[in-house]
């Protein structure tokens, strides 16, 4: 167990700085623990430096997220408070479509996610497979089959799929990619009256003007697993999206973003540290990431009293003394161990 892991409730940390840790790539690779991870962050417990973990991955609940973390790196203390995912912002759009019928686009536990968000799931939020479940012949291959009942097509007042919100990796891309480009089109609605879905049909509104929103939790196009190249990433799918819309729509799709870079992350993440010290007073947020479009991006974009420090264990394989072209890094290390050793000799 981290010692000092069982914080004082409400106690202050004096410190003015404070890390962000990005997770694939700088303190995991796939199932594996980056060699000294969790020694590293025993070293910025005993310095009582406040550290919180900001991921572009998710797919599971942040306490989930956190228990999967602890158990990776054999260690306790990491919790919920300290966890940001890609989709963690999304947790308003409860409130925002309340009264509308969105698609959940994820994993095995998009719903599970998004319930713990607020999301009245399987009734007000639908996923694909539901609706497939409902009305087979809009995706005439073998699918997947959610726990989730049918979505009731029939019924006259099934409201239209108002929005498409991607929280995660599609477990079924094609699935997915012909339910979201359908959603895009559909002005009355599949959901009601049960009339036929398809491109060009009566089903749609046939003017190429995307008649629903589409929120994208992760815009990496690729991410570091624990196979040697990167590998795809959310990112790659809403690409492949835009492609499959281009020959429908007059103009490309209008994605509602988050994830790392956007700044609605780094606001977020800046958000956990004063929750965990206790206040919002810092010098220095160090962000170590592994990832120079979304990690060195982002922190570079934050400015002040944010700083990049880019690590070469991920999709940046540069090495030390070099840097990334398009978005160069305040700092680049080897590795974690290397960063937070040269941020404790910074901090003093
Ligand atoms: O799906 C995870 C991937 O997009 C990157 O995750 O932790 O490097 O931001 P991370
Ligand atoms: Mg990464």
């Amino acid at each position: 167990v981290f010692p000092g892991a069982t914080r004082q409730i409400g106690a202050r940390n004096a410190s003015r700085t404070a890390v962000v840790l990005d997770i694939d790539g700088v303190v995991t690779r796939g199932a594996t623990a980056v060699p000294g991870a969790a020694e590293a962050l025993r070293r910025l417990r005993q310095q009582q430096i406040p550290f919180v973990f900001m991921t572009n991955g998710g797919g599971v609940t942040e306490k989930k997220k956190a228990e999967e973390l602890c158990s990776l790196l054999g260690v306790d203390g990491i919790d919920a408070d300290r966890m940001l995912l890609s989709h963690t912002p999304f947790r308003p759009l409860a409130e925002r479509f309340r009264e509308k019928r969105v698609l959940l686009v994820g994993s095995k536990d998009t719903a599970e996610v998004a319930e713990s968000y607020g999301f009245d799931v399987g009734n007000m939020a639908v996923t694909s497979s539901q609706i497939v479940k409902a009305l087979p012949e809009i995706y005439p291959w073998p699918v997947t089959h959610c726990t989730l009942p049918p979505v009731d097509v029939n019924a006259a007042d099934a409201p239209p799929i108002e929005a498409v919100l991607i929280f995660y990796w599609p477990s079924d891309w094609a699935m997915e990619l012909q339910a979201v480009v359908d959603d895009m089109q559909v002005v009355s609605d599949v959901l009601a009256g049960g009339r036929p879905l398809g491109v060009g049909t009566t089903g749609t509104n046939g003017t190429g003007v995307q008649c629903a929103e589409l929120w994208s939790s992760n815009p990496d196009f690729l991410w570091q697993a624990g196979y040697p190249v990167p590998r795809f990433g959310t990112g790659a799918f809403v690409e492949c999206l835009q492609a499959l819309w281009k020959p429908f729509g007059r103009s490309p799709l209008e994605v509602q973003e988050c994830g790392k870079p956007y700044a609605v992350q780094f606001q977020a993440a800046r958000k956990l540290l004063s929750q965990l010290a206790q206040h919002d007073d810092f010098e220095r947020i160090y962000m170590i990431g592994d990832n120079p479009a979304a990690d060195v991006r982002g922190a570079n974009s934050a400015g002040d009293p944010w700083r990049s420090i880019l690590v070469c264990t991920g999709v940046y394989q540069g090495g030390v003394g070099s840097n990334d072209k398009e978005d160069p890094a305040w700092r680049v290390e080897e590795n974690l161990p290397d960063a937070v050793e040269s941020i404790l000799r910074m901090s003093g």
